[in-house]
């Protein structure tokens, strides 16, 4: 039985899961680990680098060339690749474009797994992605999968990239890309988004920020000790 207390967070893309995550990691003064943002933080070096995600021997070579590290600050996860901060860059849609099919890859995802393990090892985490509870921390004590209605997950992805000052990317372009990522996600061959039978369904359409973090925080907090 693990000492430290492990928070899974699992779910559709744009569910708002980072949102909770890090809502929680700053109530319970826990570490919040974005593992999209280490999947990201990949794809954007295999962009950059010419890396075909058809070429084994590349893949292999290149994830020896990519460190990744975060930096919290107030709660919002902060990601270098090799030093060069570049959590604005793999937000946009070049790399949402094309992070399904680098996630998907086996040698990608078993380095990023081995990597979040070790960030999870000793210390009180939060983290979210698509196979923490299922494949990363599946001794997590606390499994939450989130979900929501397409479209509005898509109109808040879309408001927040505008916010961002993205002016091009459209709606349906948004929608589409999440239709997209769902699909890849939920039917790849490795370690395909699911939820693990002992995780607890929460379906926001109709949740504010606060209620989620409730409904998080009572099931968290009988386990942690008095
Ligand atoms: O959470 P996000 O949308 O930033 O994640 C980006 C992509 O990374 C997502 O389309 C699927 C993949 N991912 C994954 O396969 N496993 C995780 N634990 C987290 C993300």
């Amino acid at each position: 039985m693990r000492k430290n207390l492990v928070v899974a967070i699992d779910g559709y893309s744009s569910c708002g899961k980072s949102t909770l995550a890090k809502a929680l990691a700053k109530k319970l003064g826990f570490i919040y680990i974005d593992s999209g943002a280490m999947y990201r933080a990949v794809t954007l070096y295999f962009i950059r680098n010419d890396v075909k995600i058809d070429n084994d021997e590349a893949i292999e070579e290149a994830l020896r060339h990519v460190e990744l590290n975060f930096h919290s600050r107030d709660y919002q996860s902060h990601i270098t690749l090799n030093g060069e901060e570049v959590s604005e860059e793999i937000r946009q849609m070049p790399v949402s474009e094309y992070v399904s099919e680098v996630s998907a890859h086996k040698q990608v995802r078993r380095e990023m797994v081995k990597q979040q393990q070790r960030m999870g090892k000793s210390k009180n985490i939060v983290m979210d992605g698509r196979d923490i509870g299922t494949a990363v921390f599946s001794d997590a004590q606390v499994k939450l999968f989130m979900t929501a209605d397409p479209k509005i997950r898509a109109e808040r992805r879309f408001k927040e990239m505008q916010s961002k000052g993205d002016t091009t990317t459209t709606l349906e372009e948004v929608f589409e890309n999440l239709a997209h990522r769902d699909y890849a996600d939920t039917t790849r061959k490795e370690s395909p988004l699911t939820r693990a039978e002992d995780a607890i369904i929460l379906d926001n359409t109709a949740l504010t920020e606060a209620e989620q973090l409730e409904f998080a925080l009572t099931k968290v907090t009988p386990f942690i000790p008095q």
